[in-house]
Parts: C-alpha cells; structure tokens; sequence
C-alpha cells in the first residue's frame, strides 16, 4: 500500500527526520532503506516537448524535487488532453503522493483530480491554471497579466506612441494563445488594457478588424496555424498597406509569423519587418531577435518555477502552508486558487546578454 496518503501517515513517518523529506530523502540515497520504502513520489504532468521550454520545465521540476528528496514520475501529454489525463490516472494508479499539472486544456481535468483527492493526492497547478475543479491546492505561475503588459508596452514605446515622437497611424495585427488555455486570457487582457487608448484614438489601426479574443487565438499555440493565418491576413488587409507590428503572446507563434511576413517579401530596407513581440525566451526566437528579425521576448525564469513548485509539494506534504503573493486573482470557476507569481522580464536585442546569457539561462554557445 502506498505511504503518504494523508497528512497524518507523512508525519507519522518522517517524524524525526530532522529536515524532513530532504533527510529522508538522503538516507534513502545513503541504502540502508530501498528508495521505494523512503522516497514520497511527484507525478509531473507537462503538456508537450514540441517547444523547448516545457522540457526545461520538466528537467528543472524533476531536479527541484529529487534535491528535495522526493522521486518523480515525468510525463509529456504530446498537447493532446486525453492523453494527459490517461497519464495523470496512471499517476495515481502509481500511488503517487503529490501532483504537479502543466495543463494542455485547463477544463480537461476535472473527473482525473476528483479521482486524485480521492486518494488525498494534492495538486498543485504549474504555469497553467487548472480550471473547473475545486481540487486544485495551489499554483505557481507569473504574473501572466503583466507579460501582456510588457509586450505590449514594448510595441508602444518602439513605435514611439507613448512620446509621441510619432504620431501614426500604424498598422497592428493582434495574435492570442490557445483558447483552451486560462493563460491566454490574461496575456491577451494585459496587453489590450495597453494598447485600447491608441486603438481607440486610432493610432493603431488593426486593418483585418480581428480585435476580440475568440477572433485571435492560435489552437496549441502552433506556430504552423499562426503562420497560416498570417499569411491569410497579409493577403486580405495589406495587398496596399505594411503591417508595423504584430502582438504575438508566445515565441512559437513569432516564429510562425516572421516566416509568413519574410515568405511576402518584409525584411528588406524598402520593406521592413515589423516588430514582433514574443515570450519564453526560447533559443530559435532569441536568434531571431539578435538576427534583427524578432524583436523582443518576454523571458519567464523557468528555474524559479520549478523551485517554487518544488517548494509548494514539499510544505504541502508537510502539512504547512506554502508561501502565496497572489490569493484573490485567480479563481478556476471553482474556488480562488492561492498562487504564488514570479515576474516576467522583457527582452530585446539591448537586454538579451545580461538577462539570459549572464543570468546561466541559456548557454551562450547555444546562440552562435
Ligand atoms: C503558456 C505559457 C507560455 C508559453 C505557452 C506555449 O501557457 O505560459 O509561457 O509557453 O503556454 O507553450
């Protein structure tokens, strides 16, 4: 029978370890007990390895947990929801003492965490928050309304509107996220909120009239689906006008949209990209940015996520309360799930070194 499955039968065992789950878990290590005797397991559930971030995600998770003394069972749902939730039951069926939930559709979830609170699994929602169910503990994520922000703000201040140094009108077209995801809301909100004063005053122009969220989204965030719709919108709205800039809320999609935009012929001196925003600071998009094509990502320390989650299982399952920033704003349909926000960082071509490359983020080999 599984161990852990209540606050009571975790104290019962790790009283009088003097750290508890980290002490455990190195006498585990140090063999006088098997691992499976010593060791609490974390199910980490992530939703793809198609783009670099989530599998960082999943290495740093599983590191955070083992150096907290826990072992980990990792999978990847390929973005597709009913195999996340076929491997979160597997999880359980596992016994696993603790779920950490990157969701692929946040309303997908709801019968699998009824069977995880069942078993006294708690879970804690990662990046993504899970919506619908009352059994979501906790959730770690940034603060996704100010990523939107901060693209935004970056398309303003280039464009020289804030100033402004220039008056306009430019052309803007408006990408969103996956609508199955709670995040692209928020990003997308964010932004809005600070690009309505120019589009109502109409120095920004959105010439293909797509401005509401459910007109925008990318489904999975595919950068194949953006670049189509990029390509379609260059055809409709610009055959006489050039587009100046192009909110994307995810480097995948900025890569999609920079391929349609250079497939008609922007990039040159006649004909310059526009700017394109982005997020997660992926290595494909920050080559892009210092091959002047994207120009700015917002990088989301994905080490700290992890650390933070980490920390989130580890006081759970000792039966304390995790530290929170963040107890009213998001609330999943079901309850308000206390979270706990780190802060995302713009990036361009001016920052990129300091931010990532000094910071250990990305290697700066990697970027040659
Ligand atoms: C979001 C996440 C972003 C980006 C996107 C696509 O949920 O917050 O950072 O990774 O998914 O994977």
């Amino acid at each position: 029978m599984k161990k852990f499955r209540s606050l009571s039968a975790l104290l019962a065992v790790t009283t009088g370890c003097a750290l508890l789950l980290s002490a455990c878990g190195r006498s585990a290590e140090g063999g006088s007990e098997s691992k499976d005797e010593k060791d609490p397991t974390v199910g980490i559930a992530m939703p793809t390895k198609s783009s670099e971030r989530w599998i960082a995600d999943g290495r740093n998770m599983t590191a955070s947990l083992e150096k907290a003394g826990f072992s980990t069972i990792l999978s990847y749902g390929e973005d597709d929801p009913d195999q996340q939730v076929a491997q979160i039951e597997n999880m359980i069926t596992q016994g696993v003492d603790a779920l950490v939930v990157a969701a692929i559709n946040g309303e997908a979830l709801s019968n699998v965490l009824r069977q995880a609170a069942d078993a006294r699994i708690p879970v804690i929602s990662y990046d993504r928050l899970i919506l619908g169910s009352p059994h979501v503990d906790y959730y770690a994520s940034f603060d996704n309304e100010k990523v939107g922000e901060l693209q935004a703000a970056y398309i303003v201040e280039k464009l020289g509107l804030r100033t402004g140094a220039k008056k306009g009108p430019f052309n803007i077209e408006l990408f969103a996220g996956s609508n199955d995801d709670n995040n692209t809301r928020y990003f997308f909100d964010g932004a809005m909120k600070v690009l309505k004063p120019y589009l109502d005053s109409g120095r920004l122009v959105v010439r293909s009239g797509q401005t509401r969220l459910n007109q925008v989204t990318t489904l999975r965030w595919d950068g194949g689906t953006a670049q189509k719709r990029m390509d379609d919108l260059l055809t409709s709205a610009y055959a006489t006008a050039r587009v100046d800039a192009v909110l994307s809320p995810y480097d995948g999609i900025s890569i999609g949209v920079l391929s349609a935009l250079r497939s008609d012929d922007y990039g040159s001196a006649a004909k310059p990209l526009p700017i394109v925003t982005g997020q997660d600071a992926e290595v494909a998009s920050v080559k892009s940015i210092i091959a002047g094509r994207q120009t700015q990502t917002v990088y989301k320390d994905t080490r700290a996520l992890a650390r933070v989650a980490a920390g989130m299982v580890s006081a759970v399952l000792a039966g304390e309360r995790p530290e929170t920033n963040d107890d009213t704003t998001y609330h999943n349909g079901e309850k308000v799930v206390p979270a706990l926000l780190l802060d995302p960082v713009s990036v361009d071509k001016s920052n990129y070194r300091k931010v990532l490359v000094d910071s250990g983020y990305i290697d700066a080999e990697a970027l040659r």
